[in-house]
């Protein structure tokens, strides 16, 4: 067993996430090992308190610094590492000029194996723990990545992207060498072969990925469908209601469907476990179709204000109550750090925000990049919080890491205070250490 002494952050479970946060000032996180070998939360409260009950445990102590739940990112895309900071009128645009013409180059397995370790590194600099991201159409890409993910232990979901149209070729899924398969037949068995590699193993897991449905043929969507029945454990992840041009031609292109989130219904593409980012130009009856099928919104707020995409609604979410969590949407999005990411939701947030005339309160945003983002994976009390059986994930936040940092912090006066002045100011500066559960081999 280990133990570490600090602050610590995490919390309830069972009450407004708005209000849940629970600060220990000087807390100890006990961490144990469960049947399956792996590391977790054996208990965590007051340190004067468990110190009684564990008098002869070795104790790590980090005098002012805060232990938190390692964040988690519900989409991003790890080939477009390079593509951060690239101005576009709009989506459309962006994706042929910037991100099309760096996702070619991941045929390479060597390049995608560098980008692989630089991008799992950010992500744990930052102090991510947990991600759902995208890979390329090109399967080199997804072995590279889950092969990064499990040399750092890292509870890591990727997949595929199924893209078998309107796209430039080298872009899309190829058809088998061979000349047997087409692409899309191809793209759905190299699903199938990455999914019983890959899903499950370690900390790993699977989603199948359709891009968005723009570039699917009808096809290639059903066969995903097809393949999210069999695999109810597999996640799913997409793209939906980022921009209003893209909504046209996904109305056009699938006028038989009644919006462009049923288009996924209409092939089996909602359900548990299906996350999709953006979520923007949603009426009452998509917000419906989200709750009832069990899907979720990753919310990328620094990417939707970069390429002008709109503000996710907060305010509808909650009226009619689908989950959603925080997500950085690299490169769409502008940056790794989660408190970036915190920080703009706050600034969407005010969009529509009626009922308070402010927006997010600071227990909301962290909430929805931990153990809320946890909760929309269907991994509430595996991942995102740190309590009694979470696996060991966390974060050592030094609160004086700038000279700025340090003196607004040693000024709030509450919980809340703290949290927002460390969102405001915050970056991976303030990410002094990332630590990652590990699995102890029993002897
Ligand atoms: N829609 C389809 N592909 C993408 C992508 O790569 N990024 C974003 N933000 N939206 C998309
Ligand atoms: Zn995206």
């Amino acid at each position: 067993m280990k133990a570490y002494r600090a602050a610590i952050l995490r919390f309830a479970t069972d009450c407004d996430p708005g209000q849940s946060a629970i600060y220990e000032q000087d807390g100890l996180l006990l961490v144990g090992v469960n049947a399956q070998g792996r590391q977790v939360v054996q208990a965590v409260g007051p340190y004067r308190e468990l110190r009684t009950r564990f008098p002869d445990i070795a104790i790590t102590h980090w005098p002012e610094r805060i232990i938190a739940p390692g964040f988690v990112d519900l989409h991003s895309h790890y080939p477009q590492t390079n593509v951060i900071g690239s101005p576009a009128e709009g989506l459309l645009p962006w994706l042929e000029h910037y991100t099309f013409p760096e996702e070619r180059r991941f045929a390479s397995p060597d390049y995608s194996t560098e980008a692989a370790q630089f991008f799992i590194a950010e992500l744990l600099r930052n102090g991510v723990t947990t991600a759902l991201t995208f890979a390329t159409s090109h399967p080199a890409s997804v072995n590279a990545l889950f092969t990064e993910a499990q040399t750092q232990r890292m509870r890591l979901i990727t997949g595929l992207c199924l893209m078998d149209r309107h796209a430039p070729a080298d872009v899309l899924n190829q058809a088998a060498a061979n000349g047997g398969l087409d692409a899309t037949e191809q793209s759905l068995l190299d699903t199938e072969a990455l999914i019983r590699q890959w899903h499950g193993v370690d900390r790993l897991g699977y989603a199948i990925t359709p891009r968005f449905a723009p570039t699917s043929t009808d096809a290639q969507l059903r066969g995903a469908g097809e393949l999210a029945a069999s695999y109810p454990e597999v996640w799913i992840q997409s793209h939906v209601a980022e921009n209003k041009l893209e909504i046209a031609w996904a109305r056009q292109l699938f006028p038989a469907s009644r919006s462009y989130l049923a288009t996924y219904g209409d092939f089996g593409l909602l359900r548990h476990r299906a996350i999709y980012a953006h979520c923007i130009h949603f009426d009452d009856d998509d917000r419906a179709l989200m709750r009832n099928t069990g899907a979720a919104a990753a919310v990328c707020p620094t990417s939707n204000l970069f390429l002008g995409s709109g503000f996710f609604d907060y305010a509808g979410a909650d009226r009619v109550g689908f989950d959603y969590g925080l997500a950085s949407d690299v490169g769409g999005g502008t940056s790794f750090s989660p408190f970036h990411t915190m920080l703009a939701a706050y600034t969407v947030g005010r969009e529509g925000q009626t009922k308070t005339g402010l927006s997010l309160s600071p227990q909301q945003l962290w909430w929805q990049h931990t153990a809320g983002a946890a909760r929309a994976l269907g991994l509430a009390g595996v991942v995102g919080n740190l309590q009694p059986g979470c696996e060991a994930d966390f974060v050592v936040l030094n609160p004086q890491a700038t000279p700025l940092l340090a003196r607004r912090t040693a000024l709030a006066t509450s919980l809340d205070e703290l949290l927002f002045s460390m969102i405001v100011l915050g970056d991976d500066r303030l990410v002094q250490q990332t630590v990652i559960s590990q699995a102890i081999q029993a002897r």
